[in-house]
Formats: structure tokens, C-alpha cells, sequence
């Protein structure tokens, strides 16, 4: 089965000349989902995790279902504001301006092996803050993984210039 033909490319969002790569239809079809999230779990258990954190929201999407297929744990890391009790935040820029992610001060227990998880992979800059993230609460992260990569932009250079390798399970370069 070939993932992308359940990814649908909409043109102009959510800015003109941006083509958003949308996984709603492969969530939709039960038979293509579960063969993406069977694909993703043999590359993902190669990292021997402890934890899959996902990002908020569409990275929640995969890491839950990983998580459980690999009989790990699973973590939030949130964007401002949503997590109750003690938290650890990192900001970070985007293209215009600034974003903050947050996590529980106790998600993680130091040297735990962590994957970030994602839907979709573009400059790295969320991806990117979660490894901040996550190695500000003490984790060892060793590994990150999305559906989509774009690759015509630099988020794989950005994560293995931090020592942190990635794996997709499709990609395009356009
Ligand atoms: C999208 C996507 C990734 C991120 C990728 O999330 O789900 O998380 O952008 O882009 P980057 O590599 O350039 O950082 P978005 O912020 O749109 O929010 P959502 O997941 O809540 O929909
Ligand atoms: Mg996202």
C-alpha cells in the first residue's frame, strides 16, 4: 500500500503558496492508518525507546497509537498554558515572532531514551524545541519520527545537527 495515496496535498493553506500536506483521509480509512502505524512502529522500536513524546496537536495522533504498539510510555508536550502542575517551558522562534512548548516537570525520568514524534516534519523548529525540551527535563533523546517529511526544507540537517537522528515514512520534495 503506498501511504501518500491517502495524504491529500490543499493548495493556499493556510497562507497562499503553502501546499498542506493533510493526513485527515489516512486517518479516516482504518485499513491505511493501521498499516502506517505498523510501518512507523518497526522504525521507531529500532530507537528502543522508553517514552514517545508527541507535539501537540497532530503529533498526539501517532505517538498515542506508537506508544501502545511498542509498550511504551507517552508524553505531552504541550503548547502554552495547557499543562497543569509544575512545568518546564521552551521557547523558540518562528518565522514571524516566538512559540512556546511546555511539559510536566516530572514526565521524564532522567536518562529515560525518548522519540519525538510528529506528524509532519517541515523547517524543524517545532521538532527542534521538543529535543530542547525534553533534554532541559533531563531525557535522552534518541531519536525522532514523522509521517511526512518535507524535504526541501531543512528540519533533518537541523535535528542531526543536534545528534539526533530521523526517520519518515514518506517524504516529498516539493
Ligand atoms: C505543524 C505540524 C508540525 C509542524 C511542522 O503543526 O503538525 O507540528 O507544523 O513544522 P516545522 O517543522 O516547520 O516546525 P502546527 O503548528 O500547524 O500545529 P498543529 O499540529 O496543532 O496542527
Ligand atoms: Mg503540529
Amino acid at each position: 500500500m503506498d501511504i501518500k495515496d491517502h495524504i491529500r496535498g490543499i493548495p493556499d493553506f493556510p497562507k497562499p503558496g503553502i501546499l498542506f500536506y493533510d493526513i485527515s483521509t489516512l486517518l479516516a480509512r482504518p485499513d491505511a492508518w493501521q498499516v502506517a502505524m505498523g510501518r512507523m512502529s518497526r522504525e521507531v522500536r529500532k530507537f528502543q525507546p522508553d517514552l514517545l513524546a508527541g507535539v501537540e496537536s497532530r503529533g498526539f495522533l501517532a505517538a498515542a497509537p506508537l506508544a501502545l504498539k511498542l509498550g511504551c510510555g507517552f508524553v505531552m508536550l504541550r503548547k502554552k498554558g495547557k499543562l497543569p502542575g509544575k512545568t518546564i517551558k521552551h521557547e523558540y522562534s518562528l518565522e514571524y515572532g516566538t512559540d512556546t512548548i511546555e511539559i510536566q516537570e516530572d514526565a521524564v525520568q532522567p536518562g529515560q531514551r525518548v522519540v519525538v514524534i510528529d506528524d509532519l516534519l517541515a523547517t524543524g523548529g517545532t521538532m527542534t524545541a521538543g529535543v530542547d525540551l525534553l533534554r532541559k527535563v533531563g531525557a535522552n533523546v534518541v531519536g525522532a519520527a514523522a509521517i511526512i517529511e518535507l524535504t526541501f526544507l531543512p528540519g533533518r540537517k537541523r535535528l542531526a545537527e543536534m545528534d539526533v537522528p530521523f526517520t519518515a515514512l514518506v517524504s516529498y520534495d516539493d
